[in-house]
């Protein structure tokens, strides 16, 4: 039988990396919460139709869905961001506004793989519908932006856009439209033929043609109606007030077509040019009316976990290593002894493991080596006959040596040996 793997674009992830992720994931809930955000937890495959509402010409929607047809003729696809779910979720709950939440979990796209871009990755992130409010928009940006400084990120930016609204968008569409027929020939193939879906798509194109040909193109920034002027012009003020650094980026269009008004992301100068964005969002004002709701806005942002901790690891800083257990139980006994320790120290609170099978001594000790246990607790036939248990330092870090202490003491043993 041929080895089985992992489909292409997809990876396991195990201990120690899966602590890492644990740890990322318990940060992100803290900040949330704290910030009123409750979490949220929507299906993995949705009506196609919920998708198709992030933007018929996009990427995501033409090229990149896993759509398939069920048992019972449904055509589904599996989530390529959780957005359109969240507001999927509003439209068919009706929770009170404004709806504060967030999610972790992860999201299928079917694109090329390589370093920071998978078939399935995994996003944390947030929603907040109900609310027009610029200070909306300076909190979600905030909060994303507290969690990287948390962790210790000094490499990351904040890029921000504003993309008008349906007020002032069409005009401008039709200016940068008129702008660009007229280059047509310049720009990349895609771009070329495909002009009239979205003409701004090929403002954020990254082919040196499309850049080329659009250095002079207007800019929405300058054809913002006055209260989308107003509204960025509070978003920024509400950054600066926040010590948030950033950086107008008018070329920022992103991948999806939900966007009104505030688009950010968060480049990464320690990561790849092509794959370097650690997170992005912005505002969704017309997207629950698109989907059928009432008009209710919304904004939100999505943060992708490898490519965090990818940047964590170029930079050397946090979430790095740790995981393990505190104290590693070897029995020389036959097990029984272990498996009443290890459940005795569980129930107080520490992390314990042991060995199985009867083990050696030596391939026991081995395993609490592995482990990453500060200590050993051993148990050999003098200490069972005698009812007590040997404590043993396994990283030099814990004072004390080697003592012999009866087993109804271990508890206190282990505690003033490890804090
Ligand atoms: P997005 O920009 O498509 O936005 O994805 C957000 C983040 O997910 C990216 O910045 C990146 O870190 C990560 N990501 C995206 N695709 C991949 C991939 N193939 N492999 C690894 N990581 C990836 C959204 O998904 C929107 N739903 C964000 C949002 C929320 N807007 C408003 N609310």
């Amino acid at each position: 039988m041929p080895e089985l793997r992992a489909p292409i674009g997809t990876r396991d992830v195990v201990a120690p990396e899966s602590a890492r992720w644990a740890r990322l994931v318990a940060r992100f809930a803290v900040t949330a919460e704290a910030a009123g955000y409750g979490l949220v937890l929507t299906p993995l495959f949705e009506d196609l139709a919920v998708f198709q509402r992030v933007g018929e010409a996009t990427d995501i929607v033409r090229k990149e869905m896993y759509d398939f047809e069920d048992k019972g003729g449904r055509h589904l696809a599996l989530r390529p961001e959780v957005t359109a779910s969240v507001v999927r979720s509003y439209i068919q709950l009706r929770p009170t506004l404004p709806w504060k939440s967030w999610y972790v979990g992860p999201n299928f796209r079917y694109e090329s793989p390589q370093a920071g871009r998978y078939r399935q990755f995994y996003q944390l992130g947030l929603e907040a519908i109900g609310s027009a409010d610029a200070d909306l928009d300076v909190e979600v940006i905030g909060l994303a932006w507290s969690l990287y400084d948390a962790m210790g990120l000094r490499q990351v930016g904040l890029s921000i856009n504003s993309l008008g609204d349906d007020v002032c968008r069409p005009g401008y569409r039709e200016l940068l439209l008129r702008f660009l027929e007229a280059r047509r020939a310049e720009l990349c193939d895609e771009h070329r033929i495909r002009l009239e879906d979205n003409p701004l798509r090929a403002l954020d194109c990254k082919k040196p043609e499309c850049m080329a040909a659009t250095v002079d193109a207007p800019r929405q920034l300058d054809h913002l109606c006055e209260p989308c002027g107003a509204h960025f012009a509070r978003v920024r003020e509400g950054l600066m007030a926040l010590g948030v650094p950033h950086t107008v980026d008018t070329r920022l269009v992103r991948g999806l077509d939900y966007y009104t008004r505030t688009t950010f992301e968060f480049p990464s100068g320690a990561l790849d040019s092509a794959q370097n964005a650690l997170g992005g969002g912005g505002r969704y004002d017309g997207l629950v009316e698109a989907m059928g709701g009432p008009p209710t806005p919304g904004i939100g942002f999505a943060l992708g976990i490898e490519r965090i901790l990818l940047a964590c690891d170029a930079e050397g800083v946090a979430e790095a290593g740790g995981g393990g257990v505190d104290v590693f139980v070897v029995d020389l006994t036959g097990g029984g002894a272990a498996r009443d320790v290890t459940f005795e120290l569980r129930a107080a609170g520490w992390r314990a493991d042991r060995a199985f099978d009867a083990r050696s001594a030596k391939a026991q000790f081995k395993a609490a080596d592995r482990s990453g246990a500060r200590l050993a607790v051993v148990i050999g036939p003098d200490e069972a006959a005698a009812g007590t248990v040997s404590v043993k330092d396994l990283r030099g870090g814990a004072p004390g040596g080697q003592v012999t202490v009866a087993r109804a003491h271990l508890g206190d043993e282990v505690r003033r040996r490890l804090g």
